[in-house]
């Protein structure tokens, strides 16, 4: 019998610095009207100066197991597409960090999308016997990465961490992942890039300079792809699973824009009402988006043991990834904006 993923705990954090809309205008060409009307961002949280992706990831990792209630984990995944470090993963510093011991423990980098596939890699761990216990952690900075005089991206990004706690156990028990989806197309993969840092830009004859590390972005093409491949990507797996758009109660869709949270919605004919949003607070996050917006509702009082919920992201790469789950009788009390 295959065994099955559960989450048992859930946990999230974000950096204190608030950054809001106001901030912004004073020294781009921008103002808060056009932020919250085309996006929905009201403010957003930035790391300071000492703060690095792995300080967020174990703030995050200890509040996710203390709501699991603690106990031994054998393998920690970390979703991030801005490590601490080129080499090593960050992964295995967080590990460490938190205590877990000698544990297998990597990161893994897909952009937006990562915290899908670092649960479905987790879920595939547990299935296959190879781990009991995984810490699966989304966090990004991506604050540093941008252009100072880029609106478009500043006014989206914001810092953050979200982790989860999965164990082995049965499909029928609250928390069970009903299924996975994943899809990818890398012949877009200039519309959300970080020219410098890598093996690349270091072959260039002139190296890369000083703004190569900032990301840069197509705005409009990424709305459109983002659309089109999480409602794909969700209706592909509903059908998978059997479940139907009115068998759902919370859909945790990556947090970018709210305009794209409500065409997917339209999309999967599933109400506004049952999309939670939590980028009004926090910005886009990137991978930390999905478990930073499952804490806040479920910090709120808004997921119930037993419903259903579906999880859609997408991201640079082009990578995308939808997955479905019960919710469990968990405590998460961690506010987190
Ligand atoms: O996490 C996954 C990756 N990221 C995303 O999913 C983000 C997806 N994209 C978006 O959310 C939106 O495309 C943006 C928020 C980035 C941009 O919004 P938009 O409605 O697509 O704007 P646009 O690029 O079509 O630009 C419309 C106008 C332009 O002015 P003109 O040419 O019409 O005069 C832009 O120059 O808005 C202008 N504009 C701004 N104005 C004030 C662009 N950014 C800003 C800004 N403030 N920050």
């Amino acid at each position: 019998m295959i065994r099955t993923p559960v989450l048992v705990g859930l946990g999230a954090m974000v950096p204190p610095r608030v950054v809001d809309n106001e901030e912004l205008s004073q020294r781009l060409d921008t103002d808060d009207h056009w932020i919250r009307t085309r996006t929905g961002i009201t403010r957003r949280h930035w790391a300071g100066p000492g703060t690095a992706t792995g300080d967020l990831a174990v703030t995050a990792a200890q509040r996710a197991l203390r709501s699991a209630g603690g106990g031994p984990v054998d393998m920690l995944i970390l979703a991030t597409s801005t490590p601490d470090h080129p080499m090593p993963a960050t992964a295995p510093g967080v590990a460490a960090r938190l205590g877990l011991g000698p544990i297998a423990a990597f990161d893994i980098s897909v952009a937006c999308a990562g915290f899908v596939y670092a649960l479905a890699t987790a879920a595939g761990a547990i299935a296959a016997g190879i781990a009991e216990r995984v810490v699966v952690v989304g966090a990004d900075i991506w604050s540093t990465r941008l252009d100072p005089q880029d609106r478009t991206t500043a006014v989206i990004f914001g810092d953050g961490a979200g982790a989860v706690v999965l164990r082995a156990g049965e499909p029928d028990e609250p928390g069970a992942l009903a299924g996975f989806d994943l899809g990818g197309d890398g012949t877009f993969k200039d519309l959300a890039l970080v020219p410098g840092g890598g093996s690349r830009g270091r072959s260039e004859p002139d190296g890369a300079g000083e703004a190569d590390d900032y990301v840069t972005m197509h705005g409009k093409e990424i709305f459109t792809h983002a659309v089109h491949r999480m409602a794909e990507s969700s209706a592909q797996l509903l059908k998978k699973i059997g479940w139907s758009a009115s068998d759902i109660d919370w859909v945790a869709a990556h947090q970018a824009n709210v305009r794209i949270l409500h065409t997917v919605a339209g999309l999967l004919k599933v109400d506004r009402a049952r999309v939670l949003v939590h980028l009004d607070r926090v910005g886009n996050t990137s991978a930390a988006s999905i478990p930073l917006a499952l804490t806040d509702a479920a910090a709120g009082g808004r997921l119930a043991p037993g419903q259903r919920v579906l999880m859609t992201a997408f991201g640079g790469g082009l990578s995308w990834g939808s997955a479905a789950m019960t919710w469990p009788p968990i405590q998460v009390s961690d506010v987190v904006s």
